[in-house]
C-alpha cells in the first residue's frame, strides 16, 4: 500500500469507535508509554514505564500488540514476544539515546575492555542489547548494577547520566557512554532554582536522565511509574515535574489534589518553546495508531539470531 493512500481517513469516521471496533476484531492489545498524548493513554489496555510495558509484552496472550511508544519500547516487546505481530504508529518515533549508542560503536568499545561486563539502558536498539551482557530501565537500574560481582568492572551504556546516578548511589566506579536524552538535558538548573524560591511548599522530582545539576536539587529520583507512585503517596501539595509534560495526565488523575508544575527549561517556561517535550513519543497519534490496527502496519520484524542475542540479556533482568 502506498504511504499516501494510508493516511487517507475514510471521512468522518469516528475514530476511537473504530479503533474499539478493531481491537475486538484482531484480537489485539494497545500498550502505552505515560509520555504519549492523552488521548491515546486514555484508550490504552496498558499503560506503563519501559520496565512495565516489557513485562507486559511477554505475557500477553493477544495476536496483535499495538505498541504506542517509541521504537526501542516496541522492539523490545516482538524480542520478548515473537509469536505476536507487533504494530506501532509511526516507525520514526525513535530516541536520541538509542540513536547515540549504535551496536558497531558499542561494539569496538566492548573490545577495548574486554574484562568489562556491559549493563545496556533499554533506550538502545535490538544490535545493542545483543551485545549486553544484562539490560536495566530506569526502574531498577541500582538492582541491575548491584547483581552484578563488587570486583566486576562495568560498561554502562548509553545515558552518561543515569550511569552516573547510579554510580554514586553504589558507590561503584563505571565506564560510562556518553549518550543523553534530548529532552531530558535540556532542563535548567538556574530556572529551577528560581521556581522552587517561588514555590516553597513544592518538591521537585525528576527523572534520571536529567543532568547531574539539575538532579541535585530533586527531592526524589525516579522511572516514570516511580514519579506516578510518588506524587500519589507524598502528602506534599505540589510538584515541580522534571520530566516529559505527557506523564502530568495520569498524575493529575492519580492525584487530582495536587498541583503539577512543569519544569522550565533552557530558553525559560516550558510553554514558550515545549522543551519538556519528546519529539519522538509526540510522532505517534490517535490516526496513525487506528491506521497501525487497521493496515497491520509499520510491524516490527527482527532476524532470529538478532532476537534470541538481544533476548539473553533481556531475561537476565527480567528473571531480578
Ligand atoms: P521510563 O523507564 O521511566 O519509562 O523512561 C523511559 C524514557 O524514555 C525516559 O525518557
Ligand atoms: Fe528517548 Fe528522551 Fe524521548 Fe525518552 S524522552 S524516548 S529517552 S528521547
Amino acid at each position: 500500500m502506498m504511504d499516501n493512500e494510508r493516511i487517507q481517513m475514510p471521512e468522518g469516521q469516528d475514530l476511537k469507535a473504530e479503533i474499539e471496533r478493531l481491537r475486538k476484531e484482531r484480537n489485539a492489545v494497545i500498550l502505552a508509554h505515560y509520555y504519549q498524548e492523552s488521548e491515546i493513554q486514555d484508550l490504552a489496555d496498558f499503560l506503563g514505564d519501559s520496565l512495565a510495558l516489557a513485562q507486559a509484552a511477554r505475557t500477553t496472550e493477544a495476536d496483535v500488540i499495538v505498541f504506542a511508544g517509541v521504537h526501542f519500547m516496541a522492539e523490545t516487546a516482538k524480542i520478548v514476544n515473537p509469536e505476536r505481530i507487533v504494530v506501532v504508529p509511526d516507525m520514526e518515533a525513535g530516541c536520541s539515546l538509542a540513536d547515540a549508542c549504535p551496536a558497531d560503536k558499542l561494539a569496538a568499545w566492548k573490545a577495548d575492555h574486554s574484562d568489562h561486563a556491559v549493563v545496556a539502558y533499554i533506550n538502545c536498539s535490538a544490535a545493542t542489547k545483543a551485545l549486553a551482557d544484562i539490560i536495566c530501565t530506569s526502574g531498577n537500574v541500582a538492582k541491575v548494577v548491584a547483581s552484578l560481582p563488587a570486583d566486576q568492572p562495568i560498561l554502562f551504556a548509553p545515558d552518561r547520566n543515569l550511569g552516573k546516578w547510579v554510580s554514586k548511589q553504589l558507590d561503584r566506579e563505571m565506564e560510562l557512554w556518553p549518550g543523553t536524552c534530548e529532552v531530558h538535558v535540556r532542563f535548567n538548573e538556574e530556572k529551577i532554582i528560581e521556581e522552587k524560591k517561588l514555590r516553597p511548599a513544592a518538591l521537585f522530582i525528576a527523572h534520571p536522565e536529567c543532568e547531574p545539576n539539575v538532579l541535585r536539587h530533586a527531592d526524589f529520583i525516579g522511572s516514570t511509574a516511580q514519579l506516578l507512585a510518588f506524587v500519589k503517596d507524598c502528602p506534599a501539595p505540589e510538584f515541580i515535574v522534571g520530566t516529559e509534560m505527557g506523564i502530568l495526565h495520569q498524575m493529575q488523575k492519580i492525584a487530582p489534589g495536587k498541583t503539577l508544575i512543569r519544569t522550565p527549561g533552557v530558553t525559560g517556561g516550558p510553554e514558550c518553546c515545549a522543551c519538556d517535550q519528546c519529539p519522538y513519543m509526540r510522532l505517534n497519534t490517535l490516526e496513525k495508531l487506528y491506521l497501525c490496527l487497521r493496515d497491520l502496519e509499520p510491524r516490527i520484524e527482527m532476524d532470529e539470531e538478532l532476537r534470541l542475542a538481544a533476548l539473553k540479556p533481556l531475561e537476565r533482568m527480567l528473571a531480578l
